[in-house]
């Protein structure tokens, strides 16, 4: 081997990986992403992998209302902060998420009355989305509004007609470049969910609410969603102008009690990540694949679905796990 072949060979492998994947998603202009623990960053392992892997953070909790902004008169922007700086630092662009959710709400908030709790929700949009003008480049500005039969869901905000449109000009105002985002689950193929989603931005595109794009959340088990239907419906979205991101995706496996997945299902779910990071790149406007973390240390699924687990691509030692592959060989 030449002098410089060895020297390309020896940087590749230095870390024991081939191309990291920000580097391959940068090649096909689209960001990689993670949503992010900030407690987790003082971890040496994880904060290397993240910042290796990866070209976009999201705050997995640390921006949500009740996080950042507990009472009334009260802001906490401390956590979120830390990921954004670290975002900056390692040349990663940042998402926001999430401004108006019916969960992870203040408590305060639901003891107001309509007026007042429109008032709150244009206050809370201006100082959060203006705290972070020119750091935050996306917001999901509304999440999860509709219900499985694409009835629209009742919640805490929903006492206001049109608080969704509403909470879209009020983030336009707070950042008129920030590109803006419905972002919602069970929405990613073709269904009364997606179709509600559907007839709603496209009324907003007809009547200039400032949007730009849809939010798929892709939290999928090994069942999936059947491929050509998520192409038709991020075709159907992106006709209209809008950008389309996977922006929690993970695929929860059966696991032992050891939070282990059986080799043959980590096969079956490295193959559904390589699909739908292929189905992403095949749309310019599907901009962004962006994991509900990365590592089985840190991820919400063992808690919430009991014998699930390993979701994602890298195992709880960091260690890259099939799906890891596929992603990258996707992204080749
Ligand atoms: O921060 C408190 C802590 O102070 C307290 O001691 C502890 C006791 O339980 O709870 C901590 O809050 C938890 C929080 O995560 C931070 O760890 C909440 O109980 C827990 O409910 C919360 O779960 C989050 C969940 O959203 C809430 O609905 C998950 O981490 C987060 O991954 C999940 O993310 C959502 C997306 O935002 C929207 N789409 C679905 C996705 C998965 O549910």
């Amino acid at each position: 081997m030449s002098k410089i072949l060895l020297t390309a060979a020896l940087a590749c492998c230095a870390t024991g990986f081939g191309q990291p994947l920000r580097d391959r998603a940068d090649a096909h202009h689209v960001k990689i992403g993670t949503a992010v623990n900030p407690a987790a960053l003082a971890n040496e392992d994880y904060a290397k992998t993240l910042a290796r892997e990866f070209n976009q953070v999201e705050p997995e909790n640390a921006m949500k209302f009740g996080p950042i902004h507990p009472a009334a008169e009260t802001y906490n922007f401390g956590p979120a902060d830390q990921i954004v700086a670290f975002g900056r630092e390692h040349k990663m662009a940042v998402r926001g998420h999430t401004l108006v959710w019916h969960n992870q709400t203040a408590p305060w908030v639901r003891e107001l009355d309509p007026e007042h709790l429109a008032a709150a929700m244009h206050e809370h949009i201006k100082t959060v989305v203006g705290h972070y003008a020119g750091q935050v480049y996306a917001w999901d500005v509304v999440n999860e509004a509709f219900n499985d039969d694409g009835t629209p869901r009742k919640t805490v905000w929903s006492v206001n007609p049109g608080y969704i449109e509403q909470a879209f000009r009020w983030a336009h105002e707070a950042d008129p470049k920030a590109i803006l985002f419905y972002n919602d689950y069970s929405a990613e193929a073709m269904n009364p969910k997606s179709d509600a989603i559907y007839k709603m931005v496209s009324d907003f595109k007809q009547r200039g609410v400032p949007i730009n794009g849809v939010g798929l959340q892709v939290h999928f088990t090994k069942k999936g969603q059947p491929i050509e239907q998520i192409e038709a419906n991020i075709k159907r979205l992106t006709d209209l102008g809008l950008e389309v991101q996977y922006t929690e995706l993970d695929i929860r496996l059966p696991v032992d009690d050891q939070g282990a997945a059986s080799a043959e299902d980590l096969d079956i779910q490295a193959k559904m990540y390589g699909q739908l990071v292929a189905a992403c790149l095949k749309f310019p406007k599907c901009t962004a694949i962006q994991l509900w973390g990365f590592t089985d240390r840190y991820s919400w699924i063992r808690g919430t679905y009991r014998g699930f687990g390993a979701g994602l691509p890298f195992d709880a030692s960091y260690k890259p796990k099939p799906a890891y592959d596929a992603i990258a060989a996707a992204l080749k």
